[in-house]
């Protein structure tokens, strides 16, 4: 079942959009949110007042609004913020909390080679971040400040560069496998079995984390050298090692999403512990609210959990690809992906369940045609 071939792949793309589908059409409700639903009735100087009034433009910026990028991280004008991105989940309260620290062993050399990448890079970053854990020893009568002076917990600013630099290197992997599948498919002339959606999914949804938390600084002129450097080696390693191995790339971007979750979820704790005070009480993010389409008064908390559930997908998703043939099978979560009750607590489909999974799915999309056809009738 999950060797692609012509026959199988065909009825399961073009079902893709019934299947996989953004839980809201979310571009008109954005442009209402933003009170532009009518504005093929205003005048460009309508406009223009009420996005000055809106407090969304700069006076003195360009007078043209519909092109205007309003601030440095969205080029995104207001009046058309909206949902271009490719699909994503959108998550319910109790799947924002069903996510767990999970570690796979190590069974091959391959997979041994992935951790122990993921080590080394963990190892690197820390300590050019200067981070280490360091556990509150129990009982502990430390304040804040203490705390933050000895070294056991980061603040704010801290954990917002630490989160930068993740998120600048977490879209690079998604991108390069989707680039090299896609150049295949050419070169080859032959499908991809459904590959590459889902790893473009993934490069823009850690873009997405990327934009929400740039919105909360903007990072110095040595940050974004770092940035640029970091890029340039991470880019070029990856684009190689995946022409290399495939399923080795994708198990340690599985690994490196473990210590994303791990990282995420200490956050968390941080927060709900009162030790990150400033981000208890801060509002969501505009960019965050639209992408995971939360409440209108979501907490910065709120998008920490989405994120972090976000993390656990492609944690999820690329330990199970790990699992395949990258050359020969499809992929099982081109049409549907499990929820994060599953996602959430396990590390990935081993082949035997991707293949029933893929089973299921073709069960799904057989019994959907029938119900349409049933009432065409
Ligand atoms: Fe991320
Ligand atoms: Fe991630």
């Amino acid at each position: 079942m999950l060797k692609a071939s012509v026959v199988r792949t065909i009825p399961l793309y073009r079902a893709a959009s019934a299947l996989r589908v953004s839980p809201a059409p979310c571009f008109l409700g954005a442009i209402s949110r933003t009170s532009h639903a009518c504005l093929n009735t205003l005048t460009s100087n309508q406009v223009r007042e009420q996005t000055l009034k809106e407090g969304t433009l700069r006076p003195g910026a360009n007078s043209s609004p519909a092109l205007t990028k309003p601030d440095e991280v969205s080029t995104v004008p207001t009046m058309v913020r909206g949902d271009w991105v490719l699909f994503h989940p959108v998550y319910t309260p109790e799947e924002l909390k069903d996510v767990e620290i999970l570690h796979r062993d190590a069974k091959t050399f391959s997979d041994k080679l992935a951790y122990s990448l993921v080590k080394a890079v963990r190892w690197g970053f820390d300590f050019v971040s200067g981070y280490r854990h360091k556990p509150i020893p129990p009982d502990s009568k430390l304040t804040l400040e203490q705390l933050r002076k000895g070294g056991y917990v980061l603040d704010e600013r801290q954990w917002l560069s630490r989160i930068l630099f993740l998120e600048t290197v977490a879209g690079v992997p998604g991108m390069v496998a989707a680039t090299l599948r896609h150049l295949t498919s050419l070169r080859l002339m032959r499908r991809d079995s459904g590959w590459i959606h889902t790893l473009l999914e993934e490069a823009e949804n850690e873009r997405m984390h990327l934009m929400t938390f740039m919105t909360l600084r903007q990072p110095s002129m040595f940050f974004r050298a770092m940035v640029l450097g970091a890029q340039g080696v991470f880019y070029n390693l990856f684009f190689f090692s995946y022409m290399i191995s495939p399923r080795t790339c994708h198990r340690f971007v599985g690994h490196l999403e473990e210590e994303a979750v791990l990282t995420y979820t200490r956050c968390i704790q941080e927060i709900e512990s009162g030790r990150l005070p400033e981000w208890a009480s801060m509002a969501a993010p505009t960019i965050a609210i639209d992408y995971w389409r939360l409440a209108p008064n979501a907490k910065l908390l709120d998008v920490i959990y989405a994120v972090r559930s976000d993390e656990s997908t492609h944690r999820f998703v690329n330990h199970s690809l790990a699992n395949l043939d990258t050359n020969t099978d499809v992929n099982p979560f081109a049409l549907r992906e499990p929820d994060m009750h599953i996602k959430g607590k396990k590390l990935g489909f081993e082949r035997d369940e991707a293949e029933k999974y893929v089973q299921e799915s073709h069960e799904i999309l057989q019994q959907s045609k029938a119900e349409q056809a049933a009432g065409s009738k």
